[in-house]
């Protein structure tokens, strides 16, 4: 399927909703942890994937807001294999190339986490091959909020007039100012809908949609999805044919 991509046309930035560990775990009778810890096989599957084919940009969902209302062993869980996870892929992420970001309210999140996370964004700070983002303790209502916060800040002192206010100061003030936004987003699992995930960065991504479980996707899941995208029409409000006059 690799060789159907076409290179010319490939998204920069894919975002993915990691969905689906829990229902996968269940199915086959175990707890929700066991889904969650075979979830980190596919991480790298897919990391490896954007690599090989040449994606810039990749935003893994890994723990929303809302997610500190699940159960506390859940959290618990979560936090522990998190912290676990880095410790153990931080070097061959820098072996591949790949710099680690992280984007969210970092605060809220345990000491071991944020210590472990930052080493390993230090490690790999000079990567080029691969921008792996991770959205931890992330909402996007949070960002936009906090952004706006920025922005009065700017006015306050007097860096920003308030006729400057543009979509570029805004997108400056995002935890995403320094990325390009997504062409496409996918979301595993069935489940159709964007749970306070990039609500301005994905204004005209392509949306992909998939039944399969999380814990079961593959490198072959990522590049059907990549396929998907380059067979559709991307307009920006445009008609057709003017898209082709353009080309
Ligand atoms: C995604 O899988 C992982 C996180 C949200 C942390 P879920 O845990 O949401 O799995 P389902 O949706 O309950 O099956
Ligand atoms: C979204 O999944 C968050 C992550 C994948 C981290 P959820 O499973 O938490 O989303 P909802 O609650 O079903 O919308
Ligand atoms: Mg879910």
């Amino acid at each position: 399927m690799i060789d159907l991509i076409d290179k010319q046309k490939l998204p920069r930035h894919v975002a993915i909703i990691m969905d689906g560990n829990g229902r996968w775990a269940k199915e086959r009778g175990k707890d929700r942890l066991f889904g969650h810890q075979h979830g980190v096989i596919s991480v790298r599957e897919v990391v490896e994937g954007c690599a090989e084919i040449g994606i810039e940009y990749l935003t893994l969902y890994a723990f929303s807001t809302e997610n500190w209302n699940r159960p506390e062993s859940e959290v618990k869980g979560l936090m522990e294999l998190l912290v676990a996870t880095i410790r153990k892929e931080a070097e061959s992420l820098h072996r591949n190339g790949v710099k680690l970001h992280v984007i969210g309210d970092l605060q809220s999140l345990p000491e071991a986490c944020v210590d472990e996370l930052n080493e390993a964004m230090a490690i790999t700070a000079g990567n080029t091959t691969l921008n792996l983002i991770l959205a931890l303790s992330y909402s996007s209502k949070w960002e936009i909020v906090d952004a706006a916060r920025k922005i009065a800040h700017k006015v306050i002192t007097g860096e920003l007039t308030e006729a400057e206010i543009n979509e570029d100061a805004f997108k400056q003030c995002l935890a995403t100012a320094e990325f390009p936004d997504p062409e496409l987003m996918i979301r595993t699992s069935g489940e159709h809908r964007i749970s306070n995930f990039l609500l301005f960065q994905l204004a005209y991504a392509e949306l992909y949609f998939t039944h399969t479980h999380w814990p079961d996707f593959r490198k072959e899941n990522l590049y059907e999805a990549v396929l998907n995208y380059q067979n559709r029409e991307r307009r920006f409000g445009k008609i057709s044919e003017q898209l082709r006059k353009e080309a």
